[in-house]
Formats: structure tokens, sequence, C-alpha cells
């Protein structure tokens, strides 16, 4: 059995690492040259813990390889499961750019009967005309079968999350090829739902869309408890008690980022729009979220007015802890406020410091540790819950900062704890 992954981004990377790790053959493949040659030599190009250690293995066990030579894949996969990127348009629709050239590079080289897996995040309807645009391009006498396997992977824990998934989502018109790709899944053991193949492709985007309501529910509550005085942690606790309800995705905090929520909810909207249906609760859950991310910023300015001048400390940049990804993250937009307002910005991220280094440059001081980052500061925010950061003693807040002043957007310290070292603390949800 040949499987061979296309594009080596978290979810191709991940899962061409994690099948080779239960014994398949596999291939991944990517156009950049130079990727695949630090690959080959074991080295990862992400941070995902645990990842790399398992690609070495894999790779000196001889089942996993790398390659950018389409036409040699192509010649000898039973499955090719695409994994590339389909970032947001400037219309908020998903880019199929990449697909599309993918799928163009398999058509034109494929000489073998094989399995298209689709796990790029795609609209409703788009692996139809991936088939389509394969018939029209196939010019062997192959049988060729497109099949939807969306992915629900996080960063940060994508082998866990693929070693323990909750569901393997397979949608299929074909009944048969659906139940052949769910077999390659069987050494995870993990249960399979399967469906024709516009409810795979509508289960993945519902699926992110409904996450991102909790939490911009969630947040929104947390708003109103500022207005009542009552205390999210404690609301949340006794939500997610009923597990009608669940525990999960209830932390309320500075807004939704990274690479899925904000593009696919996006996405979602745009898709539904394009159908002439006005997805009511979809708008405001992205417009609650876009006003979260805001939210610290505003709190400081009306506490201290302007921040000119001020030294500010940001504690994390990344999304959320256990990653180095920045992208939508609420620290971005929250250091940009800064760099308008003139303050004098440090930041710290145990990850993420050379991805905000690329942005940013020369106008942020980038500390290598938490005393470092708050050495001297007015005030910091607090962007992401690392362990660094939440397990930092309160006491250093006050040896290293005149008169510190938090603000934290991820509600990382209890109250007591806060004003216990005498910090002026301001966080989400709860009135101190
Ligand atoms: C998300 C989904 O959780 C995955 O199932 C999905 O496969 C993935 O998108 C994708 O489409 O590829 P990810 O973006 O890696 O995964 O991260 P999450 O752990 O879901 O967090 C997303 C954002 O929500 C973070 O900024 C996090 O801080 C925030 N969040 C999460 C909250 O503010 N509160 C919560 O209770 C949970």
């Amino acid at each position: 059995m040949e499987i061979t992954v296309v594009g080596t981004g978290y979810v191709g990377l991940v899962t061409g690492v994690c099948f080779a790790e239960v014994g398949y053959n596999v291939t991944c493949f990517d156009i950049d040259v130079n990727k695949i040659g630090r690959l080959a030599e074991g080295r990862c190009p992400i941070y995902e813990p645990g990842l790399e250690e398992m690609l070495q293995k894999n790779l000196a066990e001889g089942r996993l390889h790398f390659t950018s030579d389409s036409k040699a894949v192509c010649s000898k996969s039973d499955y090719i499961f695409i994994t590339v990127g389909t970032p947001e348009n400037e219309d908020g629709s998903a880019n199929l750019e990449y697909l599309e050239a993918a799928v163009a590079d398999i058509g034109a080289n494929l000489c073998k009967d094989a399995v298209i897996v689709i796990k790029s995040t795609v609209p409703v309807g788009t692996n139809e005309r991936i088939y389509k645009m394969l018939q029209d391009i196939i010019h062997c006498d192959v049988q060729v079968k497109v099949i939807s396997n969306p992915e629900f992977l996080r960063e940060g824990s994508g082998i866990r999350d693929t070693f323990h998934a909750d569901r393997i989502v397979i949608g299929a018109d074909d009944y048969e090829a659906g139940r052949a790709v769910a077999r390659l899944y069987e050494p995870f053991e993990r249960p399979v739902v399967q469906t024709d193949i516009r409810s795979a492709e509508l289960i993945k985007y519902a699926s992110n869309a409904f996450l991102a309501t909790k939490i911009s529910f969630i947040n929104e509550i947390a708003n109103l408890c500022e207005h009542t005085g009552a205390n999210i942690e404690d609301v949340a606790k006794g939500m997610g008690m009923d597990q009608r309800i669940g525990s999960q995705f209830l932390k309320a905090g500075i807004g939704y980022g990274g690479s899925c929520f904000p593009k696919d909810t996006k996405a979602l909207e745009k898709m539904t729009e394009d159908y002439g249906y006005d997805f009511k609760i979809l708008r405001s859950v992205i417009e609650v979220n876009s006003r979260q991310k805001q939210q610290l910023f505003y709190k400081a300015k009306e506490m201290l007015g302007s921040l000119r001048g001020k030294r500010v400390a940001v504690l994390g940049s990344a999304f959320k802890p256990h990653t180095d990804d920045i992208r939508e993250a609420p620290s971005i937009e929250l250091i940009a406020q800064l760099i308008e307002e003139q303050a004098d910005i440090s930041v710290y991220d145990p990850a993420a410091t050379e991805k905000v280094e690329e942005l940013f440059g020369s106008r942020l001081y980038y500390a290598e540790t938490v005393d470092a980052a708050i050495k001297g500061a007015d005030i910091v925010f607090i962007m992401t819950e690392w362990p660094e950061i939440t397990q930092y003693d309160l006491a250093r807040f006050r040896l290293f900062m005149r008169e510190p002043v938090i603000f934290d957007g991820r509600n990382c310290y209890s109250l007591v704890e806060a004003e216990s070292a005498g910090l002026t603390y301001v966080s989400v949800g709860r009135m101190s």
C-alpha cells in the first residue's frame, strides 16, 4: 500500500508521519524543494510537539520519504491525500489556487488507478468539481475516485489529535471507495462517520464555526459578567457541567485566532452568501471576535489614557500555546495598536519570537525571558497562556515593575493571587 501526502504544512506533515508510524509506506510531496530537502534530513520546519522525533524515527526505519517529483509519486501511489492550504481570498472566500494546482499536477502525471483524498478545507461542491477536473486532465486509461476526508487536528496537539481523534469523517459518493479509505484508518481504532461528499465538506466548516460560536458566546457572557459583577469562570464551570453544553471551548479571553477559525468562519459566511442565505449567527460570531480582540487595548486606554511613551510588555504572541503560529493572533493586532500609540514595546514568546520579528523588525524589543520583558515596564499585556506565563511567580511583577498594571487576556491568575501580589490586575469577565 503506497500513500502519498501532497503538501507538507501542519496537516500534511502530521498526517504523513502518523500514517508512517502505524506502518504504511508514506511519501510526502511538496513543490518547495528546499523544504523537502530539510525534511529528508529529518529537520521539521514547524513547531509541533513530538513531530520531529516521530519524523526522524520513521525516516530511519524507511517508511517515510520526501520528494518534489510528482511523476514518481503518481506512478506508484494507491492513495493520494491532498493537504494543501486554502487561505482566505480578499472577499473572505476560500482560495483554491493551491488545491487546483496540485490536482492539475496529479492529473497530468497519474498513470495508475488511485484514490484522491481531499483533506484541505474546501467549500461544498469542491470535491465534485475536482473529480470533473481530473476527468478532463487525465490522459491515461485509469480509474480515479475522489473522497472527502476533512481534518480536525489542532496545532500544538496534532499527533495526539490524530491518534485520539473523536471521529474520522469520510465523504464519498462511491461507498466502497469511502470504505477503502476508512480501512486505512483502522490502525488508529477511531470511530468513522461515512457520509455523502457534500455533507462531509460541510461537517468541517460547521464544526469549526460551532467551536468559534462557543468562544464568541462565552466572550459575550464574560463581557456581561463585567457589567453585572458575575465571575465568568464560575459561570462557565456551572454551564459546562451540563453535558449537553460541555465544558470545552468555554474559556473566555481575547478572541480566537490562528489559521483556521478566522478563515473558515469567513469562508462559510461567503459560501452561505453565495447561496443567497443569511447566516445571522455566524455573522455575529465573526463580529464579536473582532471586537473582543481589541478589548484589552481599549480597557488599558480607558484606565490609563494615552499609552504614548509608556513601557509596555506583551507576554505571548502565538495565537495559542505550544505553537509558533502567529496568524490572526490577537497579539499582532495589539502590537500594531501599541506601535500606533508610540508605546515603548517589549515582547516575549517561548516559540514565536522569530515570526514576530519578521513582522515588526526593530520596532520592538525581543526579550528572551519574562523577567527581561517586564523589567522596567509600566504595563503588561498577557496574550497567550504559555506555561512559562501562567506559572510565573507573581511576586516578580512587583520586583521588576514600578507599579505593576497587568491586563490579562487569558485569565491566567486567580484574583486572590493577583491581589495578594499587589498587582493592579484587569482580566476578562472577572471584577477584581
Ligand atoms: C482548530 C480546531 O480546533 C481543529 O479541530 C481544526 O482541525 C483546526 O482548527 C483546523 O481547521 O485546521 P486550531 O486553530 O489549531 O484548531 O486551534 P484551537 O485549539 O481550536 O484554538 C483556536 C483559537 O481559539 C485559539 O486562538 C484559542 O486561544 C481560542 N480558544 C479556544 C479560546 O479563546 N477559548 C477556548 O475555550 C478555546
